[in-house]
């Protein structure tokens, strides 16, 4: 004799139940969906080019050594100011190897010294880049990148509102009938996916390759929930396996 039925199964609630439990699966369906497409019109272009590439998203998250203010005005309205030409490929390469303060000292500080704090210094221009001192310098050539704030600001909205999300898809999901030591990991790879998510986006803003782990991230929540809401409508409406009693 098989143990009595203890837990409910889609084939226990009622038809009702089954619509509004569809209707709230292919809304957030389509709202992941939106989301998606939310995505890539807000990253798409960071790069410069069409489309969502892994550059979109580690300008998004990290910045881009080829967009600081310093390096644009180097390259631009302020190249006539260097004495020698050759400099502004000195300042090119420190702004790309990370603009640190040793090389700064080294190799920056007597170029800016010399052709830049005429102008730059607080007490003559206090509207312009203070270029006497690295910490004001390093501003400038450093570039884009989340801010810790806005990062902190992202994560909680995710971190709420997709936990609920995932609860509900996951506590209709545990309704299919499907082997439990699935159902009992498959609920919680999606919130580990998000988790890994959110964390990968603040270590992608020191470290750029860690974009690679957001996409991948990503794209695992976004897999599992679908999965998750795929075989629950299916089972709901179109399975039905005779009451086996396990
Ligand atoms: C003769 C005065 C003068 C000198 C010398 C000068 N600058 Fe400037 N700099 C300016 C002014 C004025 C602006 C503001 C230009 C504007 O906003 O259109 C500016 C703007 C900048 C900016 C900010 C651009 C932005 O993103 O808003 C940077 C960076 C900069 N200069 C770097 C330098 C460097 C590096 C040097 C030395 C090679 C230098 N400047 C020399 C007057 C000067």
């Amino acid at each position: 004799m098989a143990a009595p039925e203890r837990y409910t199964r889609f084939r226990d609630i009622s038809v009702s139940e089954r619509i509004l439990n569809t209707v709230f699966l292919l809304t957030i369906g389509l709202g992941y969906l939106m989301a998606l497409a939310n995505m890539y019109y807000t990253h798409q272009r960071h790069d410069g080019k069409a489309g969502l590439s892994v550059d979109d998203i580690i300008i998004s998250y990290h910045g881009s050594n080829d967009q600081t203010r310093l390096g644009t005005a180097i390259n631009g309205i302020m190249e006539p100011n260097l004495r020698f030409k050759s400099d502004k490929d000195v300042i090119l390469q420190w702004i790309q190897n990370g603009a640190d303060e040793p090389e700064y000292n080294e190799k920056i500080a007597p170029i800016l010294n010399r052709d830049c704090v005429v102008c730059h210094t607080p007490s003559i221009n206090p509207s312009l880049p203070d270029l006497t001192h690295y910490a004001t310098v390093s501003e400038v050539a450093h570039a884009g990148g989340a801010t810790i704030a806005r990062l902190v600001r992202v994560s909680h909205i995710h971190l709420f509102g997709i936990a609920f999300i995932l609860f509900f898809i996951g506590k209709i999901f545990l309704l299919c009938d499907l082997n439990v030591h699935v159902k009992r990991v498959a609920v919680v790879i999606p919130f580990a996916a998000m988790l890994l998510d959110v964390v990968s986006w603040f270590i992608t803003k020191q470290n750029s390759s860690f974009a690679y782990v957001v996409i991948f991230s990503g794209a695992l929540m976004g897999f599992s929930m679908g999965l998750q809401i795929l075989l629950s409508v299916y089972q709901m409406w179109f399975y039905s396996r005779k009451n086996t009693g396990s």
